[in-house]
């Protein structure tokens, strides 16, 4: 029952537990035999996917941040354009519609105030089509589409979304892939079989709970971090911060850690901590000299990597090391430590962890 905390304290911490289960409903019916079923999508969907040349996303808060992450996506396994915008960004301003462009819409509650304003705005403007990924079958976002695909996530209580942004990652690879193929991509079976790993390196993750839980006492008097991540990990990087500054109500901005020496680098000090997510990808080597900038400053360094990272813990380096996973796949499951360390953070300081004050689940009106 998803009205039931169950053995948990809270839905939050519930609801991140549930990813593994998540993860799994999210695939089912939606795969044969190594691909990716168009039908899912909705009737009419291949005839509309056959034409689509470019991509423009709309969504806010954290279904915004999982857009970031399928802009990186679709750029890279399409090999086509993707735009993405704040839905109150763009509902206001003038935008330019290029043809063959499918307009996605992505949000967990499919009433999100600006999301749907953005999504009639436009409907007058030539796009080619509109899919909504979303949670919630039968809400306006989904009877306003002419395509959709639900993320199946089950109802999500706590105000800090957590299943239901990593169940929107899912299907937006699931619509990268649907739009590759078109475009002479033939990973697709490889990709798929790496999503169905996912169930099981999501357990993985989990299992790290105590070591993140005792990360989390280093935040807790602290009133800033920053949440360092390049590539697709830098949305990722955005999504812990923002998870962290909803519910723990500490201050904490990410950037692209090569933007490090374009400012944020002057906040560092022993007072800031600094989370850097450093799966090990191309972009690592990189990384890690930002990290030396970090040490050193004196800033304490927190840093989620996997056994590739060949760095050692000590007094400035707090490591978590995470299973090696396939680079695509990276965002999904780098997404959780930051999730889990929100949370502990959140309940050392004692503050109302599902219901945090000012902010709520759904924001209707604008
Ligand atoms: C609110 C919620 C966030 C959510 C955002 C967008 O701010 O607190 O968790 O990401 O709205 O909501 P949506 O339902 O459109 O995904």
């Amino acid at each position: 029952d998803a009205a039931d905390k169950g053995l948990y304290r809270h839905y939050m911490l519930k609801e991140i537990y549930e990813q593994p289960d998540v993860i799994a409903r999210v695939l089912e019916g939606r795969i044969h035999q190594g691909h990716v079923l168009e039908q899912v999508f909705g009737s009419g969907a291949s005839e509309l996917f056959d034409q689509v040349k470019m991509v423009q996303i709309v969504a806010c808060g954290t279904s915004y941040n999982a857009g970031v992450v399928a802009r990186y996506w679709i750029e890279k396994l399409v090999g086509i354009p993707c735009m993405v915008e704040v839905a109150s960004e763009f509902r206001y301003r003038k935008t330019v519609c290029m043809p063959g462009t499918l307009f996605i819409t992505i949000s967990q509650s499919g009433e999100t105030a600006d999301t749907l304003s953005a999504l009639r705005e436009a409907k007058e403007q030539s796009y080619l089509g509109f899919l909504s990924i979303c949670n919630v079958a039968g809400s306006s976002l989904v009877r306003e589409s002419d395509l959709a695909i639900m993320t199946n996530a089950g109802p999500e209580i706590g105000v800090a979304s957590t299943k239901a942004f990593t169940s929107q990652l899912v299907v937006l690879m699931l619509t990268t892939l649907v739009l590759a193929r078109r475009y002479g991509f033939d990973d697709e079976q490889e990709i798929v079989a790496q999503l169905e790993q996912l169930i099981g390196l999501t357990e993985q993750v989990l299992a790290l709970d105590p070591q993140i839980q005792k990360m989390a006492e280093h935040f807790v008097d602290k009133h800033h971090a920053l949440f360092l991540g390049r590539g697709t990990i830098y949305p990722v990087a955005v999504e812990g911060a923002l998870k962290l500054k909803e519910i723990s109500y500490i201050h904490a901005e990410a950037y692209p850690a090569g933007e490090l020496k374009h400012g944020p680098l002057a906040l560092v000090d022993e007072d800031m901590p600094v989370v850097a997510i450093a799966p090990n990808n191309s972009l690592l080597e990189k990384l890690q000299a930002n990290l030396e900038e970090v040490r050193a400053r004196g800033g304490k360094l927190f840093l989620f990597a996997d056994s590739k990272a060949q760095v050692k813990p000590g007094n400035d380096l707090e490591l978590i090391t995470l299973p090696d996973v396939p680079t695509v796949m990276a965002p999904i499951i780098y997404s959780i430590p930051l999730q889990l360390l929100a949370y502990y953070v959140a309940c050392l300081k004692g503050t109302d962890v599902d219901q945090p004050r000012n902010l709520a689940k759904s924001v209707t009106v604008e």
